[in-house]
């Protein structure tokens, strides 16, 4: 490579990682599996080592990818968060031994090896044993303060159990005055899969793995929200710490995990105190083949030196130099590769769903992978089939590492039969012959055509789904079975269903036809929010219907909403508050709306928000202890008004109710010259209501 060649290049690597990290950091939405951003960051390291006068301090390299998001509180850390080293590559972990041999001069280290919990990194502060504030790595100096968000996992303690022993007199409570307590919070598979079903349902973009789901919900605005997602955390290091951490008898790796572990703190499943590299190495292949056995997703296997004292010989990277610190010398991540499979492509299907997106799906060969036969693989949209140019009957890398659905990484150019075309992603819908459209600012591909069989055939199935009217006997079956007897073509047909029009599509089905009739009838009354959701309003979750209900209580309010009135609504973002108004403003739609109500859905609002809901559309804040009310108490009250609690402070918050010790969130309140009540003030609101 010439010298403009490489500087181009690194040019290339850094403005292509720092996408990856905004995606991945920020938006908990990565392009691509880690396996490739870690192949891409280590060539522009090699480079950059290579041509040190081309490095740069603001190079993806130098810096902690940064997770800050808009409508958290930023909290400092007191002892920087910062990442680790990472590699796939068992020589290079010798060698990362091989360097702390050289510093420390003895080839005896003590390690440990514990697992590498693919989650989202966290850091708690527990003050005199309660826990006070959970903040996000951020930029690994700042983060995001999202205490009351973590306060909803069930397994983590809000006050550690105070274990006797350590310092000289073995009886002294071992409570630290203040302690950052630093882990991984993450979800179990079978919770991943719960949530992606109800995120489909909702027309949402489903999560690509468990981690980034995990990171989404630490990430979310409501904790009400956090609360119905079972997240669950992992502990297993220590930033500041006083007194100093040998007061605490806390001088090695291994001593904090038992420490932590008699606090009451969740630590890892196993943790292998170990002496010497190949003790390291054997540790790691036992702890690959347990890895499946865990409750958190395990990518790796993180491995330390086991004595701060040891730790602090060696320090970190980047420490010294007016640049932050970036990773500890005396620490190595481990990474399992992802399990990849080769196969052949036999076919590129379609699927249109509800909003008409349609999906490319590679059928494969059928292949074995991570413990699966795996048939089919996304190829997620047009854009990814030209960039990677997947041809039917390519041979190709198939990957399944964090990912639960299969993805297809890169095809296998050498093996590409001779006769092969460039794939060309079709005009028209496969189903309805209908032209495409591009969606406006996005990648997807759309069905425009409303009669679409396929989006008629899945609106119909999420309108009765759990998530929505939960109508009880209407499954994907029975949905199926009556579009093909055309007793439905729209939503309202289904309200228009009576026992002698069903009597024929099943043998001696009075009972299934009156009890279906009785579950359909029985729903027309459904919560307003279901009908909301029910509608199919792109990015309108359970979530967001919940607040609209809330706010205008009614379809028709709903109908008449300016698009100011939307934008007002605390966590409404002006793309969710644009699609609603845009999906009333279908005269197609507001037909919908009107049929429905004509075949007699007359949905419900609970009690709590209709009447005299002076409260209603008001957001409040609460922080600090109020004199008499618990916050959950306040909450109850406000919320019976007609109130919406929200855990952060923003332009949109109406009252902040600070008690005494209010934090941050006061202090925002004031910057903002958000209206700051006390528990009377919020008892006068609650009386004039
Ligand atoms: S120790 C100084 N131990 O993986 C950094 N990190 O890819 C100390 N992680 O930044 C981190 N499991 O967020 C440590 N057992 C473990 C871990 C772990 C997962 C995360 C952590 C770290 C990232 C690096």
């Amino acid at each position: 490579m010439t010298h403009a060649e490489v500087q181009s290049r690194i040019g290339q690597l850094r403005h292509e990682l720092a996408a990856h990290d905004e995606r991945y950091y920020r938006h908990a939405r990565p392009e691509i599996g880690d396996f490739e951003y870690d192949v891409l960051k280590a060539e522009l390291s090699a480079l950059e080592a290579r041509f040190p006068a081309l490095a740069a301090s603001e190079s993806p390299t130098q810096r902690v990818g940064d997770d800050r998001a808009e409508g958290f509180v930023r909290a400092k850390h007191r002892l920087a968060m910062t990442t680790l080293d990472n590699t796939y590559d068992e020589t290079e972990l010798r060698e990362f031994h091989a360097r702390l041999v050289k510093a420390l001069g003895c080839d005896d280290l003590a390690y440990t090896v514990e697992p590498k919990i693919d989650g989202v990194a966290v850091s708690l502060t527990y003050e005199h044993g309660k826990l006070t504030r959970a903040v996000t790595r951020g930029d690994g100096e700042e983060g995001d303060e999202v205490t009351a968000n973590v306060k909803t996992i069930a397994n983590l303690p809000h006050a550690l159990k105070p274990a006797l022993g350590g310092g000289d007199d073995l009886f002294a409570p071992t409570l630290p005055v203040l302690i950052e307590i630093r882990g991984e919070i993450f979800l179990r598979e079978e919770e991943f899969r719960r949530i992606n079903q109800v995120q489909e349902a909702a027309g949402e973009a489903p999560y690509a793995n468990p981690r980034n789901l995990a990171a989404g919900t630490v990430k979310l605005l409501d904790s009400k929200l956090v609360a119905a997602r079972r997240l669950e955390i992992v502990l297993y290091g220590m930033g500041a710490c006083e007194p100093a951490p040998e007061a605490l008898a806390l001088d090695s790796q291994t001593s904090l995990q038992t420490q932590l572990q008699a606090w009451g703190l969740p630590v890892v499943e196993k943790c292998w105190s170990v002496r010497g590299i190949d003790a390291v190495w054997a540790a790691i292949c036992e702890l690959e083949r347990l890895r499946h056995t865990f409750a958190y997703p395990t990518d790796g296997a993180v491995v330390k030196l086991d004595h701060f004292l040891q730790q602090a010989v060696v320090g970190y990277r980047g420490a010294g130099q007016a640049a932050r610190k970036l990773s500890p010398r005396w620490a190595c991540a481990y990474k399992f590769a992802p399990e990849r499979a080769e196969t052949r492509i036999r076919a590129i299907t379609l699927q249109v769903g509800r909003t008409g997106a349609v999906t490319p799906v590679a059928e494969l060969e059928p292949v074995l992978l991570a413990g699966t036969t795996v048939k089919r693989a996304t190829l997620h949209n047009a854009d990814e089939i030209a960039r990677k140019d997947v041809r039917v009957g390519d041979a190709v890398l198939v990957e399944k590492a964090g990912e639960i659905i299969p993805a297809v990484v890169h095809v296998l150019l050498a093996k590409r039969p001779a006769d092969s075309e460039p794939y060309v992603f079709p005009k028209t819908c496969p189903i309805c012959g209908t032209e495409l459209v591009r969606e406006a600012g996005g990648v997807k591909w759309l069905c425009p055509n409303p009669t679409c069989p396929e989006k008629v055939r899945r609106k119909i199935e999420h309108f009765a789904s759990k998530a929505c009217l939960d109508i009880d006997g209407l499954g994907e079956e029975v949905v199926e079975l009556l579009l093909r007897h055309g007793l439905i073509k729209t939503l309202p047909d289904l309200f228009k269903l009576t026992v002698a029009g069903l009597l024929p599509l099943k043998k001696s089905g009075e009972v299934w036809a009156t009890n279906l009739v009785n579950a359909i009838t029985a729903r027309r009354g459904a919560d307003l929010w279901r009908v909301i959701h029910g509608l199919g309003i792109p990015h309108v979750g359970a979530a967001s219907a919940k607040d609209l209900a809330r706010r205008f209580r009614s379809l028709d309010a709903l109908l008449a909403a300016s698009l100011n009135d939307l934008v007002q609504i605390d966590g409404f973002g002006e793309k969710t508050a644009e699609a609603v108004r845009a999906w009333f403003d279908d005269p197609a739609n507001q037909v919908l709306v009107g049929d429905l109500q004509a075949a007699g859905l007359a949905p419900s609002v609970p009690t709590a928000v209709v009447g005299d809901a002076v409260l209603a559309g008001k957001t409040f804040v609460l922080t600090g202890t109020l004199p008499s009310l618990s916050r959950d108490e306040a909450a109850v009250l406000i919320e019976a008004a007609g109130g919406k609690v929200s855990s952060s402070v923003s332009r949109k918050t109406h009252y902040v109710v600070a008690g005494e010790d209010a934090g941050s969130k006061l202090t925002k309140a004031q910057s903002l010259g958000v209206a700051i009540l006390d528990e009377a003030g919020l008892r006068a609101l609650l009386a004039g209501a």
